[in-house]
């Protein structure tokens, strides 16, 4: 006898962008009624679901199951897992599956997996017949509190990660924190970088719950988990609410990211994206406390927590290095950087600082030369 067990859908955000009204759902066991959710949210009739060599096997057909139920025709297409595979060719060959397959322009691609997939099967929607609708459903932890809501899509080029993609909000997101039972201990650490950058961004009594207990603890249980992830989503949602395309605030939720994308870089991408936001994130709220720009002690706060998720808290990497990756980020403008800088936990502010302002923010904050 096979039990069935039935999905509870502990909270249910709305994301309201210019571009489009959209719900994201975070519960337990709620893959098993996807379909239903996503017939009632994007319709068509056929479904494409894209997912990657590690989670296919894992919910692929927990997934195709639920949407055929629901009266979808489906397909599953399945790429090979990695980073490395979020380029040009792998979505070349997606969008030529999605033809084969015979989408419409009524029908809809459902991301099942983590960034990666997102990312990418976000783009191939925005491409395939000038725009066809997505849904995505993360798997990870990072993708449920960050990468599934608010719209962005991309793959790399050899230049950069992220370098070429597109604005397309989704249709619906299913996070099911369930999923998060099948991803490793390490990922799931990495993935506490974003969730712990959310708190320090703008919500101290999320982080000080992050403080008492660290999500990585057995403190939390499936609903506790369900309730930090639609607390982060929230968080996510007022930022990207305001500013969709990253004209003003939405760049607050970089803070971190460009002492984190010059550590991640300069580890050829071998440090995780979570951790090296953390390590990102320790540097610039000390070096932010150095130059008096924030209240006294969160450098030492920040910092506690990240160490207690078994995040790193700094970089080996020496200035001149750091200023090599920092300078090359998609987020320069000429000779200035806009910098996220932490005032107090829960507030942050832009400033926008030139290259011997930054090199002074590496030298206090990674304490190197
Ligand atoms: N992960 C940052 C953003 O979505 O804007």
């Amino acid at each position: 006898m096979t039990t069935q067990t039935q999905g509870v859908t502990d909270e249910i955000v709305p994301v309201h962008t210019p571009s489009r009204f959209y719900e994201v759902h975070v519960g337990r066991n709620i893959l098993q009624t996807a379909g239903d959710l996503v017939a009632r949210a994007a319709g068509g009739e056929a479904a494409a679901i894209i997912s990657d060599s590690h989670v296919a096997p894992l919910y692929g057909d927990c997934v195709r199951a639920s949407l055929e139920t629901a009266g979808y025709r489906t397909t599953l297409l399945q790429f090979p897992a990695g980073e490395r595979n979020k380029r040009f060719s792998t979505l070349a060959t997606l969008l030529e599956q999605l033809a084969q397959a015979e989408l419409s322009r009524r029908d809809v691609i459902v991301a099942l997996g983590g960034g990666v997939t997102g990312d990418m099967a976000g783009l191939a929607a925005a491409l395939y017949l000038r725009g066809i609708q997505v849904v995505q459903i993360p798997t990870s932890l990072l993708a449920m509190v960050d990468s599934s809501v608010g719209g962005k899509t991309a793959v790399d080029l050899d230049a950069g990660k992220n370098l070429a993609g597109a604005f397309l909000q989704p249709s619906v997101v299913l996070a099911d924190v369930t999923c998060l039972h099948t991803l490793s201990k390490e990922l799931f650490v990495d993935s506490c970088g974003e969730v712990i950058k959310h708190g320090v961004l703008a919500d101290p009594v999320l982080f000080a719950e992050l403080e008492a207990h660290p999500i990585t603890s057995p403190h939390y249980d499936d609903a506790d988990l369900a309730r930090i992830v639609a607390r982060n989503v929230a968080i996510k949602r007022d930022v990207v609410n305001a500013d969709e395309r990253e004209q003003g605030v939405r760049q607050t939720l970089n803070l971190g990211h460009t002492l984190g994308h010059a550590i991640e870089a300069a580890s050829d991408y071998q440090l995780g994206h979570g951790s090296s936001v953390a390590a990102g994130l320790c540097c610039v709220t000390r070096a932010a406390e150095a130059l008096g720009w924030c209240e006294e002690g969160t450098g030492a706060r920040v910092e506690r927590v990240c160490e207690a998720h078994g995040l790193p808290t700094n970089t080996q990497l020496d200035c001149d290095t750091m200023m090599r990756y920092a300078v090359h980020d998609k987020k320069r403008h000429g000779q200035t950087v806009n910098l996220i800088v932490p005032t107090a936990i829960g507030s942050v502010e832009i400033r926008t600082v030139d290259l011997d302002q930054l090199r002074e923010v590496i030298r206090l904050g990674c304490g190197k030369q």
